[in-house]
């Protein structure tokens, strides 16, 4: 691999974040997403609810939270792009170089992400217009079926929303993080989540579903629980908390020194985990108030709250709004998602941001062909049991980004000295480590890699663990 000269020059400097709250923002802004409200509540649906739930809530403590640490720390320590981080934290560790392919494998797990995730907010695009019409007023189930039906059905339209997405996320990512991205996540992620509040709110009043909504989140059936839910359930972990691939190595990068890490991080993944939580909270009392299915699969969403906003006053308005929100949470996971990419453009090639972004945009958008077609063109072609979507979803999630985690856990954890951790998480009290220090390093070391070896393995069919 060649080398950067502007990297090798070891002058490299870029933006940092504003404050500690710049960072927060922002990385909370990559966590939250699609992934939360779309994505979580389908999932939790389709493995059975509570056992899942739990299983995802360990996944978060155990593996996702040590791994957050862990790729904030080595971005931090590399002030670079994740590649380059890689590379360059092995270097000081008198480490192999060929770490940085676990960087590299974070390119290309962002890229087909990206592919995906940019149609689905596509979705959220076509249904603030959906919504701001009053298309929803008064609809039964079977309209908003045939409204959402009508969407998938048209590969024009899936393409449409798919464009104009995926150019909001270039414009934003070619403008630079912190310019582009603080701003727009201040305010937005506050006004986001006191609206899904709203919408709990409204689901325990004006639902009488909604103990059967709680219970069937909170309370677990642990014989739906198989290898497979388990795997599914870690997968999630990582697509929601952006772990993985690299994007909180890059925005560790942008990390001011002063700032802790475990803090933080720890406030990182309760804000996602509390976001995912709410909006299963608004979704499933729904769900059984309108008698849907809850394994009714990635429409999930786009059929309850429709159906529900259609029968509320002010429904119009809250509906154009709750998309509108929607629309921005995605948006500010979206740049972060092709961050590492651009950003390592940037420091080895020296070509301006617009390019790198434009570019990248138009592969991700390619790439989204294959899951625009997956829903009416080519919903008949499957390999092993899924459409290209669904494989391209279950590729990234289950596999690629744990393997990455997992990478980067025996990285931080074995591979990095300890007084480097110790340095970065800032835990040395006067030569003794802080029981949180010990604790995390407990976690990334042993935890984390046992629990996703295990599962992946079971997963594959390599081992088993249970009867
Ligand atoms: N976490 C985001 C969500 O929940 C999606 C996302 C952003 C992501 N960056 C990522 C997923 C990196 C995996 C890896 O919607």
């Amino acid at each position: 691999m060649g080398n950067s000269s502007k990297m090798e020059a070891g002058t490299f400097r870029h933006e940092h974040w504003s404050s500690r709250l710049g960072f927060i923002l922002a990385a909370t802004g990559s966590a939250v997403g699609l992934g939360n409200i779309w994505k979580f509540p389908y999932v939790t649906g389709e493995n059975g609810g509570g056992a899942f739930v739990l299983v995802y809530l360990a996944c978060i403590a155990l593996v996702g939270l040590p791994i957050m640490m862990a790729e904030v720390l080595i971005g931090r320590r590399g002030q670079r792009s994740p590649i380059h981080s890689m590379r360059l934290v092995a270097g000081q560790e008198g480490a192999w170089s060929g770490w940085q392919i676990v960087g590299w494998f974070g390119v290309v797990a962002g890229f087909i992400i990206l592919s995906f995730y940019s149609v689905i907010a596509g979705w959220s695009l076509a249904y603030i217009f959906e919504a701001a019409s009053g298309a929803f007023v008064a609809a039964d189930a079977k309209t908003i079926g045939a409204i959402f039906g009508g969407l998938l059905d048209s590969p024009g339209r899936l393409l449409f929303w798919h464009t104009v997405f995926i150019s909001m996320t270039v414009f934003v990512v070619a403008g630079g993080v912190r310019a582009g991205l603080e701003r727009a996540v201040s305010i937005l992620m506050p006004t986001f989540f006191l609206l899904m509040l709203a919408l709990v709110g409204y689901a325990a009043i004006a639902t009488d579903t909604f103990g059967q909504g709680v219970a069937f989140l909170f309370s677990p059936d642990f014989s739906k629980l198989s290898g497979e839910t388990v795997l599914v359930a870690m997968g999630q972990a990582f697509f929601s908390l952006s772990l993985g691939m690299g994007v909180m190595l890059a925005y560790g990068s942008y990390l001011p020194q002063s700032v802790s890490i475990g803090r933080s991080v720890f406030a990182i993944c309760v804000a996602d985990t509390s976001v995912a939580l709410i909006a299963g909270l608004a979704i499933f009392p729904l769900v059984f108030t309108y008698g849907l299915e809850p394994g009714a699969g990635p429409g999930l969403v786009f059929q309850t709250l429709p159906l529900a906003l259609g029968h509320l006053g002010g429904g119009v308005f809250f509906g154009t709004l709750f998309f509108v929100l929607l629309v921005v949470a995605g948006w500010t996971s979206s740049i972060s998602i092709l961050e590492p990419t651009v950003q390592w453009v940037e420091e080895r090639f020296g070509i301006r941001r617009v390019t790198t972004a434009v570019l990248a945009g138009v592969a991700a958008w390619l790439l989204g062909l294959l899951t625009v077609f997956s829903f009416n063109l080519w919903s008949e072609f499957k390999i092993w049991d899924k459409t290209l979507f669904e494989l391209l979803d279950y590729l990234t999630s289950n596999i690629m980004l744990p393997l990455g985690g997992l990478l980067f856990a025996l990285f931080a954890g074995w591979i990095m000295a300890k007084s480097s951790t110790r340095q970065e998480l800032g835990a040395d009290c006067r030569g003794k480590d802080s029981r949180s220090f010990i604790l995390w390093r407990f976690l990334v070391r042993y935890v984390s890699p046992v629990g996703i070896g295990l599962v992946m393995l079971h997963s594959l069919g390599l081992i088993t663990l249970t009867g």
